[in-house]
């Protein structure tokens, strides 16, 4: 074949499996234009009837439902009805699913004592990975528990286990779940009330909270929604499978991302603020520094959930009167970004990751603590994939290899 004027001889394929594998991946280190997914199991493969995301066009569509009109009409709540049982519920379908997660919001008292001894000082998202694959053990004893008992149990108690850390970091004691809240509301009094005082919430920061999660609900195929697959592929329990898909969630190229942004934010603050120097250093592949939140591998276009996150950033930053000098130095890099060739030219827009960190420190959630919000806001989404994953009776995931290393070598005794 040729290719921009350089001719390429194509592998025969012939031969084994693993004789056309390494023929394939030769034949990509040569000439750089042919790619081949190693791990082709957990992505192209992948059939899914959840989410559709069109990374061309900017398309987010979950079970065909546009995220822009979820995102301003549903609750969380309704959200995860969908995703999880393909439909969007009826008013009393979607009372009774709200009615049994809030008679499973009290979480079994072990939990707390697993819980008190992790350390303040620990990262939120260790431990809320931990308690989540505790969960087998003190509610799954026999391994036969209900898959529908463990949902409702997940998505009552996942956010509320999520401000026990916090509860911890600030020396205060836990809260309550209050079941005459809505599941945004409840949250934030968990984590913001001081216990034995009173606590309003806020409704900007409550339906800000609400359309953040249904941003984050899922998002096809990615390392942490995989990751739930396959590690249920092999039917451990829901619970296993979801702590498994925290723990890849954690990482800083993933859900950690909106962390990192609010780190680079607070380091430019730090060095003075000026926000021209980094641009340059951004454009400089010498300079050793990189934008955290900007671009995004699937989208070549906006991300569809980054536009909506920006309009609802401006607004509760007016709402609340938020005046923070590290926000307007993500305003200046943002409108870099927008405005500059560089960054045009590459499509390094600023993802969901970037507004959603400045909405969250907006709203008082401590930085260590975003990447925490991102996993309950996914939480649906990995239970719809798990559930469609057995559903569908899929094989045990086995990723293909291709090896690479020494071929057979005789041992020489020291
Ligand atoms: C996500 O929402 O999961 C992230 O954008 C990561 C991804 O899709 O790869």
């Amino acid at each position: 074949i040729n290719v921009d004027g350089k001719t390429f001889e194509l592998p025969t394929l012939s031969g084994s499996e693993n004789e056309k594998a390494i023929d394939i991946a030769k034949l990509r280190d040569l000439s750089g234009y042919v790619t081949y997914d190693p791990g082709f199991k957990n992505t192209g493969a992948t059939k899914s009837a959840i989410t559709f995301l069109d990374g061309e066009e900017g398309i987010l569509r979950y079970r065909g439902y546009s995220i822009e009109e979820l995102a301003d009409k549903a609750t969380f709540l309704e959200v995860a009805y969908l995703l999880i049982n393909g439909e969007l519920p009826t008013q009393i379908q979607l009372d009774s699913f709200a009615n049994a997660i809030k008679a499973e919001a009290v979480v079994n008292d072990s939990i707390v004592k697993v819980s008190n001894a992790f350390p303040k000082e620990g990262h939120p998202m260790c431990e809320i990975a931990a308690l989540v694959g505790s969960m087998s053990a003190f509610y799954d004893v026999d391994g036969n528990e209900d898959p529908e008992k463990s949902i409702l149990r997940l998505i009552a108690q996942l956010p509320i286990m999520a401000t026990w850390w916090y509860k911890k970091s600030i020396g205060e004691g836990i809260n309550q779940a209050d079941t005459s809240l809505d599941y945004c509301s409840d949250f934030l009094q968990l984590m913001f009330k001081t216990p034995g005082s009173s606590y309003q919430v806020d409704p900007i920061v409550s339906k800000a909270l609400n359309k953040l999660l249904i941003l984050h609900a899922d998002h096809e195929q990615n390392c942490s929604t995989s990751t739930v697959r396959l590690v249920g592929s092999s039917h451990a329990s829901l619970y296993a499978s979801i702590s498994a898909g925290i723990n890849a969630l954690w990482g800083p190229l993933h859900g950690g991302a909106n962390q990192e942004v609010i780190e680079m934010l607070e380091a430019i603050k730090a060095d003075g603020g000026d926000t021209e120097k980094y641009i340059a250093m951004a454009k400089d592949k010498n300079s050793g520094f990189r934008l955290m939140g900007f671009g995004h591998r699937v989208y070549k276009n906006f991300d569809p959930r980054a536009k909506i996150i920006k309009k609802a950033a401006d607004d509760v930053l007016s709402a609340l009167g938020v005046n923070d000098p590290v926000l307007g130095i993500a305003s200046h890099l943002e409108q870099a970004a927008l405005n500059d060739e560089y960054f045009v030219a590459r499509k390094l827009y600023p993802n969901v990751d970037f507004y959603s960190g400045i909405i969250y420190r907006a709203l008082g959630i401590p930085t260590n603590m975003f990447t925490v919000m991102f996993a309950i806001g996914r939480l649906p989404g990995w239970i719809a994939q798990w559930k469609e994953m057995r559903a569908n009776k899929e094989p045990i995931g086995r990723p293909r290899q291709i090896y690479t290393g020494a071929t057979e070598r005789a041992f020489v005794e020291i």
